[in-house]
């Protein structure tokens, strides 16, 4: 049976005083909790020592933190020189290199030392817990504690027990982090468990789009923040992570699920990693960060057109939210039946890209021009080019847009638009992750939100788009490229069908 973690006299161990390890301390001391600290190089502990007890400071500069707080929190963190000083730990959380063969070593001579109802817990983010327990003597009492950068800001702390584990163990460690003043999820020990597997859309698709020409990683930020609400466009994220930590995962989680294409890698990033453009670590990745200029020409140029007076609309899935909207800029607009010789035509496809939709509705290509209405959302629009679209069409279209007071971005043809194809995938990587049983339903929107920021989380997010509309944004994608990774989950597919939530379970 696992160790009780809510004792009062309980004793944490970290391992690894790097980024992780040391914000792991710093938050089971601050917590009340007794911890010790051990990292392998000579001076990296106090060198963490050290870096807590700036941020200490730094918290109780901020008004954050009482100076009391932080004079009984200090104490409480102990520097370790050897293994043979963490007898009287009850847990230990090893954050050092990311390395099978690496921690099952520590581990192995951990078991050596620890009374026998200890808990180790990793926090590996790409290993197999089970696959890193299997190495130990007893691996019921090895768990997954997998913390977020950086620790002391980041509530989210996912839970994985190996497959032989004691069942008694998740709860235990769930109540541990509770204690700790974090918010638990329990994640079933697959690839990426709930966060990582759940990031493998919004950066692999969003490159995707840029290494199809469609839009600039500048445009695709700008529509994800502007239209669809995001924090952070998925280039800012990339650049912020490191083209290398993000290309490792893609590849990693790619691997472990047998080369399955929904979450195939990018050769773009390859490349960019190869050429030393990680982000902001390297001064430059998608933007610049060394105060040179940063400028990208559109990729699409939009030849400058007075607001025309009319417009043809098709009356489709989101016609009428458009209409409505240029009706109000003052243009006239017909909606459905035959397009007027000449007039501008708008189509609003739901996973088709323009051609597909004017060839399907017998339009004119020259003057057809797609305008994404997922979502219905305020803000920034996208104006949706055929390769034979004429630029006075474009430019009129861009115009009339333009006209409703929102900033327009133009794209070439893509099936799914900018915003579809990322939103999409995000609902579908969660629905994902909900048919593969990684964590129940609601735990997956709230991993995704505290641990990816995202606005909400993917299966609430499904339900307000619509999962029926998901369903044939997916559909559309997958018929025009033929391309499996757009296949929607059988789990989405039931719920679209039935007409309720996403988060409904089976
Ligand atoms: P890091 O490189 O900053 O720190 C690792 C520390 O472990 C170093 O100080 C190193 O000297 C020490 N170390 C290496 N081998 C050791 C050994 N055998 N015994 C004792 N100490 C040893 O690495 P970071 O980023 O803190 O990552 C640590 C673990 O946390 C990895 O498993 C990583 O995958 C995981 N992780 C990292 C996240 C991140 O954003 N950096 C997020 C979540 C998990």
């Amino acid at each position: 049976m696992a160790k009780d973690l809510a004792q009062a006299d309980l004793v944490v161990a970290v391992i690894g005083a790097g980024t992780m390890g040391r914000g792991i301390a710093q938050v089971c001391a601050q917590a009340g909790i007794a911890t010790l600290l051990y990292d392998a190089r000579d001076g990296a502990v106090t060198e963490a020592l050290a870096a807590v007890g700036k941020g200490l400071d730094g918290l109780v500069a901020k008004g954050r933190m009482t100076a009391e707080a932080q004079q009984s929190t200090l104490p409480r963190l102990k520097p370790v020189a050897s293994l043979d000083a963490l007898a009287s730990a009850g847990l230990v959380i090893e954050a050092i290199v990311e390395d099978l063969d690496a921690k099952r070593a520590l581990f192995g001579a951990l078991e050596q030392r620890l009374a026998g109802d200890a808990v180790l817990a990793t926090n590996t983010s790409s290993l197999s817990v089970t696959e890193v327990a299997a190495g130990c003597a007893r691996p019921e009492r090895v768990g997954g504690l997998h913390f977020f950068n950086p620790p002391p800001l980041m509530k989210l702390v996912e839970v994985i027990g190996g497959l032989r584990s004691d069942p008694a163990l998740v709860p235990a460690l769930t109540a541990f982090v509770k204690r700790i003043g974090k918010h638990p999820v329990v994640a079933a020990d697959t690839p990426g468990f709930v966060v990582n597997h759940a990031g493998r859309a919004y950066g692999p698709e969003a490159l995707r789009i840029v290494a199809q020409g469609i839009a600039s990683p500048r445009e695709v930020d700008l529509l994800m923040k502007e239209a669809a609400g995001f924090r952070m466009g998925p280039f800012e994220l990339l650049d912020l992570i490191g083209a290398d930590v993000t290309h490792a995962v893609m590849q990693s989680i790619y691997r472990q699920y047998f080369d399955e294409p929904m979450y195939q890698p990018s050769a773009l990033m390859a490349t960019r990693v190869a050429a030393g453009l990680l982000g902001r670590k390297s001064k430059q990745g998608f933007y610049r960060y060394d105060g040179a200029a940063d400028e990208s020409a559109p990729t699409v140029a939009v030849t400058a057109q007075p607001k025309p007076a009319a417009v043809w609309i098709a009356d489709e899935d989101g016609g009428s939210d458009l209409a409505g909207m240029l009706k109000a800029a003052g243009i006239e607009v017909t909606l459905g039946g035959a397009p007027a010789p000449g007039a501008l035509c708008l189509v609003t496809p739901l996973g088709e890209d323009a051609t597909s939709a004017a060839v399907r509705l017998k339009l004119d290509p020259k003057r057809t021009v797609a305008v994404d209405r997922l979502g219905c959302f305020k803000g920034r629009l996208t104006a949706m080019k055929t390769p034979l679209t004429a630029p006075e069409a474009l430019g009129a279209a861009v115009a009339a847009l333009s006209a409703t007071g929102a900033p327009v971005t133009a794209i070439n043809d893509s099936a799914g638009f900018v915003v579809q194809r990322l939103l999409a995938m995000i609902v579908n990587v969660g629905t994902r992750i909900a048919e593969l049983r990684i964590a129940t339903p609601a735990d997956i929107d709230t991993a995704v939100e505290l641990g990816l920021n995202y606005p909400k989380g993917p299966l609430a997010l499904g339900d307000a788009l619509g999962p029926a509309r998901v369903l044939a944004v997916l559909d559309g994608m997958q018929a025009v490229t033929r391309d499996p990774k757009y296949r929607a989950t059988a789990w989405l597919r039931r719920r679209a069908q039935l007409g309720v939530s996403l988060l409904t379970p089976d």
